[in-house]
C-alpha cells in the first residue's frame, strides 16, 4: 500500500509503506476512500510539532470502508462506510468518561498523523474502533461528511460552545480560514444577531460573507476595535473567537469583547501572548482554550442528514488520493490558489479543479 510519509521538516513523499494489520483486538483496518489535508499538517511539515517522528504517515481526517475488524470490535463490520475522526476515544479513561476524549489518557486523543500513522493513505489501522468511528448514513456522500472529521466539530465545540454563543449575540470571529468559516457556519445554529469576520486577506473575507458573516473587517487596513465598538454602541462583542493562532489576534479578541464577554481561543499558538489583566481584571471576562473532543460529531451528522448543514462548500479542489503531493502544493499555497479544503479521492476524480459548490448552508 501507499501513504503520504513525513520525512522531517519540509520533506514528504507518497510512497510504498508496509500493509496495515490488526495489532490490538479493538483495532479495525479501514480502506481510505476520501481524505483531506489540515492546516495542522502544514505545521507538522514546518517542524512545529516535534512529536511527529519522521516515517509517520500524515493525515487525521477521512471517510473509508471497514475491511477487517479485531476480535473485540462489535459495532462495525467489514463493508461498513465510516467517518474516521481526528480524535480517537479509548472510551474507558477518566477524560473519555467525562466526554473529553481530546484529553484521552488511555491511548486515544489526537493520534492519527501525530503519534501513529495517519489517514492520507490507501489503508489505515484505526485503534479503539468501536468508540472512535461513526457509521455514515447511506444517502450521504463522502464529501458531505468529510469535514466532520475535524474542522466542523473543532469550530463548534472550541469556538461556538466554549464561547457560549446565544441567540441575539454579536459574535466576532478573528481569522476566516477553514476554522473561522466553520465557526461562522456553526454559530448560526444559535441565531446570533450579528456575525463579524475579521481577517487580513480580502479573499478570505469574501468567503466569510458567502458563509454568512454579516460584517467583514480587514484588520490590515481598518481598525477592528473601533469598528466593533461602533457596531455595538461602544460595548464590544458578546463573544470573540480566535481562529488564527498568533499573539496579536488573541490580544485583539480580548479587546473586542464587552464587559462580561467571552473569548474562545481555537488557534494553535507557537508563541506567548500577553494577557492584559491590568485591563481585564475588572471586566468579568471568560477565556477558554481547548483541543476538539469531537463529541458533537453525531449531532452535526444529524444536521447534515436533515439538510440543515452543508459543509460541501469547503471543498475547493479535488485530487486523486495518489496525487496527494500535488494537493499539498495547492493547499499550502492558499493565498494564490484560494484553497479552503482539498478532497482526496481513492476513486478517479473528474477534474482536478472545480469551483466551490454554490450551495449555502441551510441554517
Ligand atoms: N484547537 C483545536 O482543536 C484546533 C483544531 C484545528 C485547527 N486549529 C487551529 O486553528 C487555527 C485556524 O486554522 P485554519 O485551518 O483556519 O488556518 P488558516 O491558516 O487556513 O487560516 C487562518 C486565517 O487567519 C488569517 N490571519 C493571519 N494572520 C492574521 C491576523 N494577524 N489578523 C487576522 N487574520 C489573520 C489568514 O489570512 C487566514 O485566513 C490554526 O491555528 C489551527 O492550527 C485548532
Ligand atoms: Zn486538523
Ligand atoms: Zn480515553
Amino acid at each position: 500500500m501507499k501513504g503520504l510519509v513525513y520525512h522531517g521538516p519540509g520533506q514528504r513523499a507518497w510512497e510504498v509503506v508496509p500493509d496495515r494489520r490488526i495489532e490490538q483486538p479493538t483495532d479495525a483496518i479501514v480502506r481510505i476512500d476520501t481524505s483531506t489535508i489540515c492546516g495542522t499538517d502544514l505545521h507538522i511539515l514546518k517542524g512545529d510539532v516535534p512529536e511527529v517522528k519522521p516515517g509517520t504517515i500524515l493525515g487525521h481526517e477521512a471517510v473509508g470502508t471497514v475491511v477487517e475488524v479485531g476480535s473485540a470490535v462489535t459495532t462495525i463490520a467489514a463493508g461498513d462506510r465510516v467517518l474516521v475522526s481526528c480524535i480517537t476515544a479509548c472510551g474507558r479513561c477518566r477524560f473519555c468518561n467525562e466526554g473529553h476524549p481530546g484529553l484521552c489518557i488511555g491511548g486515544g486523543g489526537w493520534i492519527f498523523g501525530h503519534l501513529i500513522d495517519g489517514l492520507q493513505a490507501e489503508f489505515a489501522r484505526v485503534p479503539f474502533a468501536d468508540t472512535s468511528v461513526h457509521k455514515v448514513p447511506e444517502e450521504l456522500s463522502d464529501e458531505q461528511v468529510l469535514f466532520l472529521a475535524d474542522i466542523l466539530p473543532t469550530a463548534f465545540e472550541i469556538g461556538v460552545l466554549n464561547g457560549g454563543v446565544q441567540p441575539g449575540d454579536t459574535v466576532a470571529i478573528v481569522g476566516a480560514g477553514p476554522i473561522g468559516l466553520a465557526t461562522i457556519m456553526t454559530a448560526k445554529l444559535f441565531t446570533p444577531a450579528r456575525i463579524i469576520a475579521i481577517d487580513i486577506a480580502d479573499a478570505r473575507l469574501a468567503r466569510a460573507r458567502e458563509f454568512g458573516a454579516d460584517v467583514t473587517i480587514n484588520n490590515a487596513t481598518e481598525d477592528p476595535v473601533g469598528r466593533v465598538m461602533e457596531l455595538t454602541k461602544g460595548l464590544g462583542a458578546d463573544v470573540a473567537v480566535e481562529a488564527v493562532g498568533v499573539p496579536e489576534t488573541f490580544e485583539l479578541c480580548a479587546e473586542l469583547i464587552r464587559p462580561g464577554g467571552r473569548v474562545a481561543n481555537v488557534g494553535v499558538h507557537g508563541h506567548a501572548a500577553t494577557l492584559h489583566l491590568e485591563k481585564l481584571w475588572i471586566r468579568d471576562v471568560t477565556i477558554t482554550t481547548g483541543l476538539v473532543d469531537a463529541v458533537s460529531t453525531p449531532m452535526l451528522l444529524r444536521l447534515i442528514e436533515g439538510g440543515r448543514l452543508d459543509p460541501t462548500m469547503f471543498a475547493t479542489h479535488r485530487f486523486a488520493l495518489e496525487d496527494t503531493e500535488a494537493a499539498y502544493d495547492v493547499f499550502a499555497n492558499a493565498a494564490e490558489t484560494q484553497a479552503l479544503k482539498v478532497v482526496l479521492s481513492a476513486a478517479p476524480v473528474a477534474s482536478q479543479r472545480q469551483p466551490a459548490a454554490a450551495v449555502a448552508a441551510a441554517v
